[in-house]
């Protein structure tokens, strides 16, 4: 998966995941290697977000470990996983429709970056999302379904994260938006990002993710190298329509 002897950035093993009885996550092993994009597929209710709000700090894990670095993270709070380098974009965004995307951006940015360095990290994320700094003083509300995703974008990478953790980017999105989103997930990529990246559109995820791994129920079910899972016929019938 990496080269012989590199551990992975973010390292989870035996992950489990439970809400009272209902146990989410039943025991998940996967790495993500440093520069990176590696993606996480399944049906829904798999236990895919999940995984993630247990990386990012939104729920505690009932069992395994993770690690950024080298660093146990297991069960840190939400403020600690994004102090040491994991920033969530959430499933459906989570924009505050009635507070400016400035507003947005700097409730965000507030607690993750020094006074001072908070502005020129907003002017940096309105570069590189340009439609936002055009739209800065406007309620995120009256952005469009993509103009909101790129918000999403630009709240989390404003923490600086060493690895990006992206909840289905595509969801709710029209086909042409689909397409700007994952262009724009190959972007952050390009500019150094390690991803893992969660999607119920595989084969989008497929296309551009290095290596994948399959959840199915809480377990994984199957993982490898994305160009090869894009080959599997069980990976075609049940996940690529073919
Ligand atoms: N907050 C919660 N309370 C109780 N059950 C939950 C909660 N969140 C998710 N679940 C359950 O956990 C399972 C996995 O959900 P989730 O992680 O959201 O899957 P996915 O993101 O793959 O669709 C589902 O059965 C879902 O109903
Ligand atoms: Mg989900």
């Amino acid at each position: 998966m990496t080269a012989a002897g590199a551990r992975p950035l973010l390292e989870v093993e035996n992950l489990r995941v439970a809400y009272g009885q209902v146990e989410a996550v039943r025991g998940v092993s996967l790495g993500v290697p440093e520069g990176s994009i590696v993606t996480l597929i399944g049906p829904n209710g798999a236990g895919k977000s999940s995984i993630l709000s247990a990386l990012a700090g939104l729920v505690r894990p009932a069992g395994g470990r993770v690690r950024l670095g080298g660093a146990d993270l297991t069960g840190a709070p939400a403020h600690r996983a994004v102090a040491a380098g994991l920033s969530l974009v959430p499933e459906g965004r989570a924009i505050l429709g009635r507070m400016t995307v400035e507003e947005n951006l700097r409730l965000a940015g507030e607690r993750r970056q020094p006074p001072g360095a908070l502005a020129a990290a907003i002017d940096e994320q309105c570069r590189r999302f340009p439609i936002l700094g055009e739209r800065r003083g406007q309620l995120a509300g009256s952005l469009s379904g993509g103009q909101q995703q790129m918000l999403a974008f630009a709240r989390a990478l404003l923490a600086r994260p060493r690895v990006l953790l992206l909840d289905e980017p595509s969801m709710g999105l029209s086909p042409i938006l689909v397409g700007q989103i994952f262009e724009m997930v190959e972007q952050i990529h390009r500019e150094g990002a390690t991803i893992l990246l969660v999607e119920q559109n595989a084969r989008l995820a497929l296309g551009v993710a290095h290596y994948a791994y399959v959840l199915e129920h809480g377990r994984l079910v199957l993982q490898g190298p994305s160009r090869e899972l894009a080959e599997d016929p069980r990976v075609q019938a049940a996940y690529l329509g073919s």
